[in-house]
């Protein structure tokens, strides 16, 4: 017999909100989870308004603490089952930590929190509490990207020396935050985004993915902060050069004012037997460069074994119900992996069976922390000449 699908409670996304909207197709995407509940505005009358008019039913309510307190009330099975958090930066730690205090699991958006300490905080209570919560950095969830982690992790380039981590947008190339773009007018204030604007928002996004596919650590940053937009207090560029914890070196750097640039993400490793290359925007593909060699364009649902290159590949990576190659995955697919690996967390949570994740299927409280870390340490060695900066 199927399975309930799971309830899951939203906070923030109402007002024409941007990432509330992936996460509801992800949510949907298996149909074994579904959004119940959402608190979707700061405004309590705005909040209910907005969940009365929402384009299929829902249960609203004025604030998060409302939602929190109604929901336990109710009895396991109809309470929602996990929380997911789509609010600017600066409301994540307090929703999070209540409902983590409550016991309830917790999705929430990049950053994890404006500061190392919130950020360290919630981990403390998620991991004493033994309580699954998921960091939503979307590009994990492409199956590329766990091909690639793979690859890396087998050894397959060798030993990995340089990593070149990018996030190239232009969208902030001007003053968006004085023409009305409500995505752009909290993303500049330092009090709502955190102590660096572009680092912040998808530096941490370029940080993850690196760490994410080569299982290393950034040990030391030197990092070179920029305004180029006049008047703005937070950064619109953002680069550093980093230590790794394997000896290698890594660029991590991110722009916002690359006019022309998109979504612009991407990762080049380099090994001392071969290279990798992935892009965001073509995410079904991954490129493997080995010397004297032409070059091996792999393609997702498109990959065998043993084939020369590749070893054994694990059966979960293989397994993965997926739609043939060449039917394209994209950005919400990502999404989706997400909720979907989160979801089984949930659930063996809600057996009691549920033991720590360790991240190998999406970023988790302990990598929001070290995301927030990083992003200190750049703040920190910019502000002192880009000295290096420990982690
Ligand atoms: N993972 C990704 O790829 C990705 C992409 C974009 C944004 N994000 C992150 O998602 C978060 C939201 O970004 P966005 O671009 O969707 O912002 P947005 O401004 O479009 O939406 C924010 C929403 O939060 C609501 N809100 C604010 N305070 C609230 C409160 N106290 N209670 C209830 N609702 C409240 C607003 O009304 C709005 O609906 C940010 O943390 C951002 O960094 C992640």
């Amino acid at each position: 017999m199927p399975q309930r699908p799971l309830n899951v409670g939203i906070i923030g996304g109402g007002g024409g909100a941007f990432i509330v909207n992936p996460h509801q197709k992800a949510i949907f995407f298996d149909g074994t989870r579904r959004v119940s509940a959402a608190a979707l505005m700061p405004d309590p009358a705005q909040a209910m308004e907005e969940a009365e008019n929402w384009n299929y039913p829902i249960q609203g309510y004025p604030s998060y603490d409302e939602m929190l307190e109604e929901e336990l009330k109710k009895p396991l099975g109809e309470r929602i089952d996990y929380v997911l958090i789509v609010t600017p930066n600066f409301v994540h730690y307090d929703p999070a930590k209540k409902f983590l205090e409550a016991g309830i699991p917790v999705f929430c958006e990049k950053p994890l929190t404006i500061t190392v300490e919130e950020s360290q905080e919630l981990a403390a209570i998620a991991n004493s509490k033994n309580i699954p919560f998921c960091v939503a950095h979307t590009y994990l969830g492409h199956w590329t990207t766990r091909f690639a982690r793979h690859i890396v992790k087998s050894g397959l380039l060798g030993d990995i020396r340089w990593a070149d981590s990018s996030y190239i947008q232009g969208w902030l190339a001007s003053r968006a935050e004085e023409a009305g773009v409500q995505q752009a007018e909290w993303r500049v204030d330092p009090k709502r985004a955190g102590a660096s604007g572009c680092g912040g928002d998808i530096g941490t996004h370029a940080y993850m993915h690196l760490c994410f596919i080569t299982g290393l650590e950034v040990e030391e940053v030197s990092a070179f902060l920029v305004n180029f937009v006049e008047g703005r207090a937070l950064d619109d560029h953002f680069t550093t050069y980093c230590k790794l914890s394997n000896g290698g070196k890594a660029m991590i750097r991110a722009s916002q004012i690359s006019i022309g640039h998109k979504n612009d993400m991407g990762i080049e490793i380099n090994g001392d037997k071969g290279s990798l290359i992935w892009e965001q925007e073509n995410p079904e593909k991954l490129v493997i460069l080995l010397k004297g060699q032409p070059e091996r364009t792999y393609w997702r649902g498109d990959v065998e074994a043993n084939d020369g290159f590749l070893g054994d590949l694990p059966e979960d990576l293989m397994s993965e119900p997926t739609i043939p190659s060449g039917h394209t995955e994209g950005f919400h697919d990502a999404f989706a992996r997400l909720h979907r690996y989160f979801e089984v967390d949930v659930r063996s949570y809600l057996e009691g069976k549920y033991e720590k994740a360790d991240g190998s299927k999406y970023a988790v409280v302990d990598d929001g922390v070290k995301a927030l870390q990083f992003i200190s340490a750049a703040v920190e060695s910019n502000n002192n000449n880009n000295s290096w900066v420990k982690l």
